[in-house]
């Protein structure tokens, strides 16, 4: 069995697993410049995909990145569908343009996340980290599942979550405008959203076993990413206390190359001895043996609580067939 850790690169992953890639349709949100979703992209592209589908909010940021792996694999077969993720409208009208270029989707990587920052609410009134990182997602997830059964046994949705699922030890959804803002800070966004996704996980992998699919979350690891650059000095150092409160801080810590940083996404992607895992969340290329000690109570309750909410957010219920 092959084992990855923190020095593993996205590479190294593709390079065990080609015939994973070989073939399949694979769609990534949040691959622009240097962030994991486009190293992501690049390991990817060469082990000869059917298709490679980038889905970001900026079209030219997604041709730099299509130009930049073309340099490399001229012939990877790269598109991009434009998608803003602070609309539900936006999400909607990728997903049919998505559904287009991939009738048949085998692994869907849910991986964009706005940089923790002030209170602010997107177009549909849910606040914005919460919107972007998880319930647009969710929506995008569930359009495309048409898709995703299509490719049939094995396909995948991966979620990227953080660590910092780990700092929220309640599952208090309802307020997932947190009462307007009055109970904001940028960190407790974060964790919420990033939890969120954990608990959603569960949810997606519960549903998806009568297909033999899976879906699996993850913490991608403490990362030289540009994301590290759009949050504020004193949203950080606020984020750091509380990260050193809990012994978790990421000051000091050997950070991660985005090569590095895009291997355990890859790992939940392609790994066919996680098929019997599903629901799992991984760090470091395997299954992460730290508790989420929001999930202690009870997490099948509490995935299917935030199913329901979920969808009420998207105005959808969702039954697959
Ligand atoms: N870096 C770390 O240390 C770390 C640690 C734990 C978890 N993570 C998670 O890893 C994932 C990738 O992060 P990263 O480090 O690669 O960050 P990044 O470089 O900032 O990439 C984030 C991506 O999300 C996209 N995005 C943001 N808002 C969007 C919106 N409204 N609609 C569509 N796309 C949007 C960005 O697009 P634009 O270029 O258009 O802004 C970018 O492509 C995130 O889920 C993050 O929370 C990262």
């Amino acid at each position: 069995m092959p084992v990855f850790n923190a020095e593993s690169t996205g590479q190294d992953v593709v390079n065990t697993f080609p015939e994973q890639v070989k073939d399949r349709t694979i769609v990534i949100t949040g691959a622009t410049g240097s962030s994991i979703g486009s190293a992501a992209a690049l390991a990817l592209a060469s082990a000869s995909p059917r298709k490679i589908i980038l889905v970001n909010r900026n079209a030219t940021k997604s041709q730099e990145l299509i130009h930049f792996i073309n340099t490399s694999y001229p012939s990877a077969p790269i598109t991009h569908i434009v998608c803003d993720l602070s609309s539900l409208k936006s999400v909607e009208e990728a997903s049919f343009e998505i559904s287009k270029e991939a009738p048949s989707l085998d692994i869907l990587v849910n991986n964009a996340a706005t940089p923790p920052g002030p209170y602010s609410q997107t177009v549909d009134g849910i606040e914005s980290q919460f919107a972007i990182d998880y319930v647009s997602h969710f929506f995008l997830t569930n359009l495309l599942m048409p898709n995703i059964i299509a490719a049939g046994l094995g396909a995948r949705v991966v979620n990227v979550s953080s660590s910092a699922a780990r700092h929220r030890t309640q599952l208090d959804f309802e307020d997932y405008n947190f009462s307007n803002g009055a109970k904001y800070t940028a960190f407790d966004g974060y964790t919420q959203a990033k939890l969120a996704i954990v608990v959603f996980t569960i949810a997606l992998a519960k549903r998806m076993e009568k297909f033999q699919m899976q879906s699996f979350s993850l913490h991608p690891g403490s990362i030289l990413s540009s994301m590290r650059s759009q949050v504020s000095s004193d949203d950080w150092k606020a984020a750091e206390k509380r990260r050193e409160e809990a012994g978790t801080k990421t000051e000091g810590v050997k950070k991660q190359t985005v090569e590095q940083g895009c291997s355990t996404m890859l790992v939940a992607a392609l790994d066919p001895e996680l098929a019997d895992h599903s629901g799992s969340y991984l760090s470091d290329g395997v299954i992460s043996t730290e508790a989420i000690h929001a999930l202690d109570s009870g997490a099948d309750e509490a995935a299917e609580k935030l199913w329901k909410i979920t969808e009420k957010l998207v105005g959808r219920e969702f039954t697959w067939s």
